[in-house]
């Protein structure tokens, strides 16, 4: 049993932080930047709240945090009563987000400078795989380090892997995202195409889900589709901070992603019809509409 602090209790970091506690058997202390979602995951839970990062950090073995963006995670972290102001020598730093590779290497640093250890640690599967406890969790670390976290990580994960230094967990959930971009749109063109051709969706990927064409977007996304239900799931508006993500460091090293660059502007275009918040299978509406 370990001494935890979880900052970002949203969709992700409120189930996650409840599997450290439950499953995990650790003593858990949150910060949410609404404190109303802390009050209630404490009377859910048990464990107990601070009223800033650094507060939640003190004492910690080990620190999660699952927060927006970049700008976020600097905010909780290095920011004015972060949590490497709190955090004690020796402690790791956890971090769930979904960011670049860039501000994980400027954390690896930052918590080197205090004795602290770091690992990216950016998850996929979803709102059902964070409440079920079975995400994929891919990181970025010095071995000794993910050695150490990788244990207390599990609470809330099915798979678990090291892919390299800091930065290389942000890495691979970029390939990740580009594996989902042109996979959705295939997916969106083929029930389009489908129906426009009038056959039976149900039918047709009850059949080809068995063969080459399945996939977990298949299984999983095309009976909502199908319905035209996109009020769940993964954000268009997340999708695109993630794929900005991904395009600013092809820039970088120079990869070359002419689909991952149109699907994400179709994804503009399904923010312009109103579902910045739908989830990403909505690419079938910018076609229907
Ligand atoms: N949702 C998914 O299916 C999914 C799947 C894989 C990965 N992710 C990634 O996981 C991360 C979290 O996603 P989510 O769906 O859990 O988002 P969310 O429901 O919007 O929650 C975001 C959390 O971060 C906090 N936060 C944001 N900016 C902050 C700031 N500047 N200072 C302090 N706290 C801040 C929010 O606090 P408040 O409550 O005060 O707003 C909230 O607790 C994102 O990077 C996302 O891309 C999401």
């Amino acid at each position: 049993m370990a001494n935890v602090a979880f900052i970002g209790l949203g969709v992700m970091g409120y189930p996650m932080a409840g599997h450290l506690k439950e499953k995990g058997g650790h003593q858990v202390t949150v910060y949410n930047r609404t404190a109303e979602k802390a009050e209630k995951w404490v009377a859910q839970y048990g464990g107990s709240m601070r009223r800033t990062p650094a507060e939640a950090a003190d004492g910690a073995d080990f620190v999660f945090c699952c927060v927006g963006n970049d700008d976020d995670l600097r905010a909780v972290t290095t920011g004015e009563n972060g949590v490497l102001s709190g955090m004690k020598k020796g402690a790791i730093l956890i971090d769930n987000t979904t960011a670049s590779a860039e501000v994980a290497r400027e954390l690896a640093e930052a918590c080197a400078a205090k004795g602290c250890g770091f690992i990216d640690a950016p998850v996929s599967g979803g709102q059902a795989g964070a409440e079920n406890g079975v995400l994929t969790v891919m990181c970025g670390g010095e071995e000794e380090t993910f050695a150490k976290a990788k244990p207390v990580i599990d609470a809330y994960a099915r798979m678990v892997g090291l892919m390299g230094p800091a930065g290389s967990g942000q890495l691979t959930k970029m390939v990740n995202q580009i594996c989902i971009a042109g996979l959705v749109q295939g997916l969106s063109e083929g029930i389009h195409f489908g129906k426009k051709a009038g056959l039976d969706i149900e039918k047709v990927i009850d059949v080809i889900s068995k063969g080459a064409a399945g996939s977990w977007q298949m299984e999983s996304r095309y009976k909502t589709m199908n319905k035209g239900e996109y009020d769940f799931g993964f954000a268009v508006d997340w999708m695109r901070k993630d794929l900005s993500i991904v395009l600013s460091e092809a820039r970088r090293n120079g990869a070359n992603l002419p689909v991952t660059a149109v699907v994400d502007q179709f994804y503009s275009e399904v923010q312009a019809m109103g579902g910045k918040r739908w989830d990403t299978s909505s690419l079938l509406a910018r076609l229907e509409k």
